[in-house]
C-alpha cells in the first residue's frame, strides 16, 4: 500500500479482518485468558512474541494493531501500550533506572515525571537532576559516569520551552546515553522523535490520538530491538494491561487525527495572536512566538504546532485576579488534560512547582478545542473584562 502523506498514513491501516468479513474497523477482542490448543503450544509460548497471543495481559489483536500503527506514525519499530501517559512514562524510567543509577529531567517536564523523579530518589537510591531545557549541547557538562537517561519534553506543556533536542541528543549519545522525549504535544506530526535522535518516543494517547477527553493511554515507540526488550519486561513486570475497548477508540481517533490537531493548531495560533495584542498579557508561551523560549529551535524542527499553549499575565493582576478572569470564562472548561474537541482552561502556580520559575505575573494555559475561533476569543475577552 502507497502511503505518502501521513494523512493517508492514518486513515488505511494495514489491519487485517477476519476471513469472510472486510471492513475498516478493527475488531475488539476482549481476553485475559487466551487459549492454547496444546500443552505443548503454551509451553512454547513467548509472551514477547508479537506473532502469537499468551495472555490477554501482553497483547490481543487490538492492541498489536494499535502499537503498529503508532510505531508506523512515529517513524519506530516497536511500540508499547500502557494504561495512561504517566504509566507510560513510568514503565520507561522503570526499565532504565536502578539503585545508583542518574537520570537527567528538564524543569519542564510534566510535573508528575519530576514527581516521579524525586520519588526515585527519596526511595529507591537512584540519582535525580533536573536541568534547565534550553541547555542544548551543554548537557553533556551535566552527564556522569552513572547518568542512564536523559529525558526531554518538547516543549514543556506548562511553560512551553522548546530544547534543543538535535544538540542534546548528539550530546547523550557522545557519552553513550540514551533519550527519551515526551513527543505528546507534537503527537508525532508536528515532530517525530526520531528524526531529532530520541531513542524513546513517548505520547500520551489520552490527548489527541483519542481526542474525545474520555480515554486514558500512553505508548512508549523505540526503534531498537534491545531498547525495546527492556521496557518491555518492565511492562510484563508491572502488569501494564489496556483495556480493548479503549484501544478501539484511540485506533478510531488516530483517522481524524491530523484534521483535528491542523484545526487546533490555527485556532490556538488565532487566539494567541489575539491575547499577544491586549494590554492585560506580558507574554504569549506558544512555541510559534517569539516570546517563547525556544522559538527558533520550534521553527527549525517542527512543522506545526498543537493547540496548547500558555500565557503570563501582566504582574500587575493579582493571582486572585487571574483566578476571577478564569472563573468568568464560560466557553472554555477548568480542568486537566488537553487534545480534546472543548476548550479547557488551567491556572498554575508555578512558584509551587518549579523553583526556578522568574516570572512575575500569573501564567494560566488554554487547551484550544474545536469551537469557532471567534466565539472563543469573544468569551476570552468577555472573560478579561472581570479581572
Ligand atoms: C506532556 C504530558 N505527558 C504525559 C501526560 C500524562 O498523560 P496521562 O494523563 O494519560 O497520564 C500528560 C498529561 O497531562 C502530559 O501533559
Amino acid at each position: 500500500m502507497t502511503k505518502r502523506s501521513i494523512q493517508t498514513t492514518l486513515t488505511h491501516s494495514d489491519y487485517t479482518p477476519p476471513a469472510g468479513f472486510a471492513a475498516y474497523p478493527t475488531a475488539i477482542h476482549h481476553a485475559s485468558t487466551v487459549l492454547f490448543k496444546d500443552v505443548a503450544s503454551m509451553r512454547a509460548g513467548d509472551w514477547r512474541s508479537k506473532a502469537a497471543y499468551t495472555y490477554g495481559l501482553h497483547g490481543t489483536p487490538t492492541t498489536f494493531t494499535l502499537e503498529a500503527r503508532l510505531a508506523e506514525i512515529e517513524g519506530g519499530r516497536h511500540c508499547l501500550l500502557a494504561p495512561s501517559g504517566l504509566a507510560a512514562i513510568s514503565m520507561i524510567l522503570l526499565a532504565l533506572l536502578k539503585s545508583g543509577d542518574d537520570v537527567l529531567l528538564p524543569d519542564n517536564a510534566y510535573n508528575p515525571t519530576r514527581e516521579l523523579g524525586r520519588w526515585l530518589a527519596s526511595d529507591f537510591g537512584v540519582s535525580a537532576r533536573f536541568y534547565d531545557p534550553l541547555v542544548g549541547g551543554a548537557i553533556a557538562d551535566l552527564i556522569q559516569p552513572n547518568t542512564k537517561l536523559v529525558w526531554t519534553e518538547a516543549p514543556g506543556s506548562v511553560s512551553m520551552e522548546v530544547p534543543d533536542l538535535p544538540a542534546i541528543c548528539a550530546a547523550a549519545h557522545a557519552r553513550g546515553v540514551p533519550v527519551a522525549l515526551d513527543n505528546t504535544w507534537a503527537a508525532g506530526l508536528a515532530l517525530r522523535g526520531f528524526d531529532v535522535g530520541a531513542d524513546i518516543v513517548m505520547q500520551a494517547l489520552t490527548k489527541y490520538q483519542s481526542g474525545g477527553s474520555d480515554v486514558l493511554m500512553g505508548a512508549v515507540i523505540t526503534r531498537d530491538g534491545a531498547l525495546n526488550d527492556r521496557i518491555a519486561m518492565s511492562h510484563m513486570r508491572l502488569g501494564m494491561g489496556v483495556g480493548a475497548d479503549d484501544v478501539y477508540l484511540v485506533l478510531r481517533g488516530l483517522e481524524t487525527m491530523k484534521l483535528r490537531f491542523d484545526a487546533h493548531n490555527a485556532a490556538a495560533r488565532r487566539v494567541a495572536a489575539w491575547l499577544k495584542g491586549r494590554p492585560e498579557i506580558a507574554k504569549v508561551l506558544h512555541p510559534a512566538f517569539a516570546d517563547c523560549p525556544g522559538h527558533d529551535v520550534w521553527a527549525r524542527d517542527f512543522t506545526g504546532a498543537a493547540g496548547l499553549f500558555s500565557v503570563v499575565f501582566d504582574p500587575r493582576y493579582e493571582g486572585a485576579q487571574v483566578d476571577r478572569f478564569v472563573d468568568a470564562l464560560t466557553l472554555f472548561g477548568i480542568g486537566f488534560s488537553w487534545g480534546g474537541t472543548h476548550s479547557l482552561v488551567t491556572p498554575y502556580r508555578m512558584r509551587g512547582m518549579r523553583r526556578d520559575w522568574n516570572e512575575a505575573g500569573a501564567l494560566v494555559r488554554f487547551n484550544i478545542g474545536l469551537e469557532a475561533p471567534e466565539d472563543l476569543i469573544a468569551d476570552i475577552e468577555q472573560a478579561l473584562g472581570r479581572l
